[in-house]
C-alpha cells in the first residue's frame, strides 16, 4: 500500500486543468463501441477505471486505440462473448453501464472487480434487466450476464441512479418497445446527451427519459471537458489554504455535477465562474477561487444527486468552517467506493474534527478554526477519501498521512503532480 503524507503548505497559487469528466470518458467509450463506424474521443481520463472499460470494450469486439494523451479512436462492432471474465477494477460505473450494454446482445458475459467492487450492490441494474428479458446469476460480482431478445420497459426508480438509469437506456438500444425511465429527481444526464450526439432519439421531459424509435448510434467527435469532481479537490484546498488563488480551467458546469460549488458559496466561498461555454454538448467555465472564510449551513437531501461524488470533500471543507454543517440524504455513500459516511467521520474525528453520522446525515461542528490533523488515516481503498485527508493535511496545523493513496489513479493520476504544481506539500 501507497502511503502519502500532506503538510500545512503556503499559499497555493496557479492555473490548472483538471483531468477528462469519468462519467463522460466510460459513457465516449461504451457508446463507441457500440456505434457504426468510427468515434474519436480527446480528453479521456486516462484513469484505472476508464482503462479497464477500454479494455472491456477491445474484448467485447469493437477496436479501441489510443492515439495520443488523452486521444483515442473507437471503431463500433456487433458485441461478441468475450473469452475472459470482464474485470472492471474498482468501477462501479464501467461495471453497470456495461451490464446494460452487454445485455442488449445475444451473447454471455461475465463481470468481475476487485474487492470493492464486489463487495458493491448490483442487483439495482440487474432487476430492470431480467425485466426487460435478460438472464442473470449472482447478486453481487461476479455476475454472469446472457442477453438478447429484450423487450421494453417503463422502469420507476426509487433513487436518482445515474448509472441505473444509464445501463436501462443502454440495455434499451436494442431492445423492442418503449423504454423509458422515470427518476424521482434528475441525475447527472451525459448518458441522455451523448445517445442523442450519437444520433439516438430520446425524450428527456425532466425526470421521465424515453428513447424514441431511431435508436440507432452512428460514431462522432466526443470532446470530453474537465472532470468536476476531481477539480473538487484543489478548489477546496485553495479555499482553506490562507492567501490561495487557483484557477481551473475548462471544468464542466453542467448543473446536475455543481452541487458541490453552489453549497461552498453559499457557505461564503469566493468562486467565480469565467467564460461559460459550450464543449463537447456540455457547459464549461473557468473557475477561480480565492480562499475564503467559511460557515456551516444545511445542505438538502435535495443536492445530493448533484453532488453525490462530493461529499468527503464538502465534509473536510465543513470541518475548517464556523458553526454546523448538516448534510442530509447521505444513505448511498454507504455503497460506494467505500462506506464513505463511515470513513468521513472516522477520519475526522481522529484529525480532532466534530464529525458524527445521524442516520443519512452527516454532521460536521466546526470551530471556525483549522483541525489538529497530525493522524493516519484509513482511506479503505477509496480514492476519494484519500484525495479528501490530503487536502484537510494541507491546511491543518499537523500534516496528514493516509494509506492506500494508490487508489488515486483510478480517477485522478495526476492528482499529486498536479497539487505540488500550485505549491502543496504532498510526498
Ligand atoms: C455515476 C453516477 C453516480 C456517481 C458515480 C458516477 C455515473 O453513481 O456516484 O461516481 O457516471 O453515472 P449512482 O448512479 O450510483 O448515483
Amino acid at each position: 500500500m501507497i502511503h502519502l503524507t500532506a503538510s500545512r503548505s503556503n499559499a497555493l497559487r496557479g492555473d490548472v486543468a483538471v483531468p477528462g469528466d469519468k462519467s463522460m470518458s466510460h459513457r465516449a467509450l461504451i457508446l463507441g463501441g457500440l456505434a457504426r463506424g468510427e468515434t474519436r474521443i480527446r480528453g479521456l481520463l486516462e484513469g484505472d477505471d476508464v482503462l479497464r472499460t477500454a479494455a472491456a470494450v477491445r474484448a467485447l469486439g469493437a477496436t479501441v486505440e489510443r492515439l495520443g494523451p488523452g486521444e483515442w479512436r473507437v471503431q463500433g462492432a456487433e458485441w461478441q462473448s468475450p473469452a475472459e471474465p470482464i474485470d472492471c477494477g474498482n468501477s462501479g460505473t464501467g461495471a453497470r453501464l456495461l451490464m446494460g450494454a452487454v445485455a442488449g446482445f445475444p451473447i454471455s458475459v461475465t463481470f468481475t472487480g476487485d474487492e470493492s467492487l464486489c463487495g458493491r450492490p448490483m442487483e439495482r441494474v440487474l432487476g430492470p434487466l431480467r425485466a426487460m428479458g435478460a438472464r442473470t446469476e449472482g447478486a453481487t460480482l461476479p455476475v454472469t450476464i446472457r442477453g438478447g431478445a429484450l423487450t421494453g420497459i417503463r422502469f420507476v426508480n426509487e433513487k436518482a441512479s445515474a448509472q441505473v438509469k444509464s445501463a436501462i437506456l443502454l440495455a434499451g438500444l436494442r431492445a423492442s418497445g418503449a423504454v423509458e425511465v422515470v427518476e424521482p429527481a434528475r441525475s447527472r444526464d451525459h448518458s441522455e446527451n451523448m445517445l442523442q450526439a450519437f444520433g439516438c432519439e430520446l425524450q428527456n421531459d425532466h425526470a421521465t427519459i424515453s428513447l424514441g424509435d431511431n435508436r440507432t448510434l452512428t460514431g462522432t467527435n466526443v470532446a470530453i471537458p474537465g472532470d468536476p469532481s476531481s477539480a473538487a479537490f484543489p478548489i477546496v484546498a485553495a479555499l482553506l489554504i490562507p492567501g490561495s488563488e487557483v484557477t481551473v480551467r475548462g471544468m464542466m458546469v453542467n448543473p446536475l455535477r455543481t452541487g458541490l460549488v453552489t453549497t461552498l458559496m453559499e457557505m461564503g466561498a469566493d468562486i467565480r465562474l469565467a467564460d461559460e461555454r459550450s464543449e463537447g454538448g456540455e457547459a464549461v467555465a473557468d473557475v477561480t477561487v480565492r480562499s475564503s472564510a467559511l460557515h456551516g449551513i444545511e445542505v438538502p437531501a435535495q443536492r445530493a444527486p448533484s453532488m453525490i461524488d462530493e461529499y468527503p470533500i464538502l465534509a473536510i471543507a465543513s470541518a475548517f468552517a464556523s458553526g454546523r454543517t448538516a448534510m442530509h440524504g447521505l444513505a448511498e455513500l454507504r455503497v460506494k467506493e467505500s462506506d464513505r459516511l463511515d470513513a468521513m467521520v472516522a477520519g475526522l474525528r481522529s484529525c480532532g474534527a466534530d464529525a458524527r453520522d445521524e442516520g443519512d446525515s452527516l454532521i460536521v461542528e466546526g470551530s471556525g478554526r483549522p483541525p489538529t490533523g497530525g493522524a493516519e488515516i484509513k482511506a479503505h481503498h477509496d480514492h476519494r477519501i484519500a484525495m479528501s485527508f490530503l487536502v484537510l493535511g494541507l491546511a491543518a496545523r499537523k500534516g496528514v498521512t493516509v494509506d492506500s493513496a494508490e487508489m488515486i489513479a483510478t480517477s485522478f493520476p495526476d492528482f499529486v503532480p498536479l497539487m505540488r504544481s500550485l505549491g502543496a506539500d504532498i510526498a
